[in-house]
């Protein structure tokens, strides 16, 4: 049987009979070959079971010019300092010692004082002041050659050394020697070349010399040759080139889906202020205004601007007054004085409830017609420890519905469609606490690949006192919910650590799956 090779293939496998191994370069310099056709050629011999290659991953060093000046003349401050030994210096002045260098060793002043410096790092000199003059003390009587000088010349020795043969003791020299740019590192694939028992066994006559073509051209026609080529069979069982195409980012599919699903449930997206006044972020929700969550270590307050503007003294006096004494709530408040300063202190807002609160006064005022159904996913801040699990500049995702007799059903059955339109099948509600609603709700969905409930969102009913300040009293009610967006992608693209998501490294990228939302 014999098998058959394109020309420069039954070229390469001949050339390869008289090697045991080569370098696909070695054999693309000696054939005087393009490297990607010897490559292409080693292919076509693995196709055949004749050949095939070894990837070995080399690093190699070679000297920079200033290198090879110091492996010929010694580094210099190895040569100033062979002269302090010379002269038998026990302490000199630097003005001294640098005349003296650039005399008789043409070290000038920048080299010179590198020099210094490189001295006094090997300890063989310390620096001090005597009577006000930059001196220096020698430190130690005789010369010795640094160890980096014997890399050094070692790799002048060999013109081009591969680090494997650099020697264990000077291996930590490397770095040292590549920080001060002597030498010079290259990394890269080395491809080596190896026939198998057939590829070495075949002869001659087995072979049969066949010009495969991809495609006809004019020139085949014209000439004739059409004739005599023979194309190059498909392979339609070969995967394709993989490849990277443009993209949307994960986590902006994840936020367009869910920008989609609220759509699609009759809601309308809002966004407020990133800058919020404690006002909104913490009074309008009935946060008393020495709750911890407002301390600074969780939230960031800002120095400019330094106050925020509060929204019209009727609101600003009814909120106050539900902190106080509940107001007209029927609750007795928290039964403290409220400050003004403390409410316009601004934030970086910490959740995006700061921002759907702001609707309830538009409600009222501005007579929308119910129910209004308002979402908002932005991003917030929190003073918090950046690590795998937590981020101090994230995203919230939110929604509430003001309607009249809206119920804990109604919230819940949205809840439920809301999740399973996220992708997540099964979700369970369990008795939460929030200062601004009551009752409260925690939400946990269950994630298939971790085989666990994760809890990932608050919600709840409104409470009066956060209501009424601006006009919204019984039958109509604000349910209300929220949750991190992380939290929702790191599920859905199955990330454990949650800084991938912003640190979008490019491998993770193409692989990542598109969610199938
Ligand atoms: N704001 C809450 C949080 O940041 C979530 C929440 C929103 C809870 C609305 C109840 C109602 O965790």
């Amino acid at each position: 049987m014999t098998i058959s090779l394109t020309p420069d293939t039954i070229t390469i496998l001949q050339a390869m009979q008289a090697n045991d191994e080569i370098p696909a370069r070695t054999l693309a310099s000696k054939l005087e070959m393009d490297y990607i056709m010897v490559m292409a050629g080693v292919n076509e011999l693995k196709e055949h079971g004749l050949g095939d290659f070894t990837e070995e991953e080399i690093v190699e060093y070679q000297l920079t010019e200033e290198g090879q000046d110091y492996a010929k003349n010694l580094l210099p401050e190895s040569r100033l300092f062979k002269f302090i030994v010379q002269n038998e210096m026990r302490q000199v002045s630097l003005n001294e010692l640098r005349d003296k260098a650039e005399k008789e060793l043409s070290l000038k002043d920048k080299m010179f004082f590198i020099s210094v410096n490189h001295m006094r790092k090997a300890m063989w000199v310390s620096q001090t002041n005597i009577d006000g003059i930059p001196t220096l003390v020698v430190l130690k009587q005789e010369f010795e050659e640094k160890e980096e000088q014997a890399l050094l010349e070692l790799i002048n020795d060999s013109g081009v050394i591969n680090k494997e043969d650099i020697p264990g003791n000077l291996q930590e020299y490397i770095e040292v020697l590549k920080k001060r740019t002597l030498i010079t590192e290259k990394k890269y694939t080395r491809r080596l070349l190896k026939l198998t028992r057939e590829g070495k066994a075949i002869k001659e006559k087995d072979i049969s010399s066949v010009k495969e073509v991809t495609r006809l051209t004019r020139e085949h026609i014209k000439t004739g040759d059409w004739r005599n080529v023979s194309f190059k069979a498909y392979d339609v069982g070969k995967p394709g080139p993989a490849i990277a195409p443009g993209r949307i980012n994960p986590l902006v599919e994840i936020i367009n889906k869910v920008r989609e699903i609220f759509y699609s449930m009759g809601f309308m997206e809002i966004r407020g202020p990133i800058v919020e006044s404690a006002f909104f972020n913490f009074d309008a929700l009935f946060q008393p205004q020495d709750h911890p969550a407002r301390e600074m270590h969780d939230t960031f307050y800002l120095e400019k601007p330094g106050s925020a503007r509060l929204p019209g003294k009727k609101y600003v006096k009814r909120v106050s007054e539900v902190h106080e004494n509940g107001g007209n709530t029927g609750s007795t408040g928290w039964g403290y004085t409220w400050d003004k300063k403390v409410a316009q202190q601004t934030v970086l807002r910490t959740h995006t409830t700061a921002t759907t609160v702001r609707q309830l006064g538009k409600a009222i005022q501005q007579g929308v017609p119910l129910p209004l159904k308002v979402f908002s996913v932005d991003r917030v801040y929190r003073n918090e420890k950046v690590d795998r699990s937590h981020l101090a500049e994230f995203m919230q995702v939110e929604g509430i519905i003001i309607g009249d007799n809206v119920n804990l059903g109604d919230l819940r059955g949205t809840l439920v469609e809301f999740y399973k339109k996220m992708g997540f099948d099964r979700i369970i509600t369990r008795p939460g606490f929030f200062p601004y609603t009551e009752p409260s709700m925690e939400i946990s969905v269950y994630s298939e690949e971790l085989e666990s409930w994760m809890e990932i969102g608050g919600s709840g009913i409104f409470r009066p006192e956060v209501c009424e300040p601006w006009g919204i009293k019984e039958p109509t009610r604000v349910l209300a919910w929220g949750q991190g967006l992380e939290r929702i992608a790191m599920l859905r693209l199955k990330r454990k650590d949650i800084r991938d998501l912003y640190k979008n490294p490019l491998s993770w990228l193409r692989r990542a799956p598109y969610p199938k939302l």
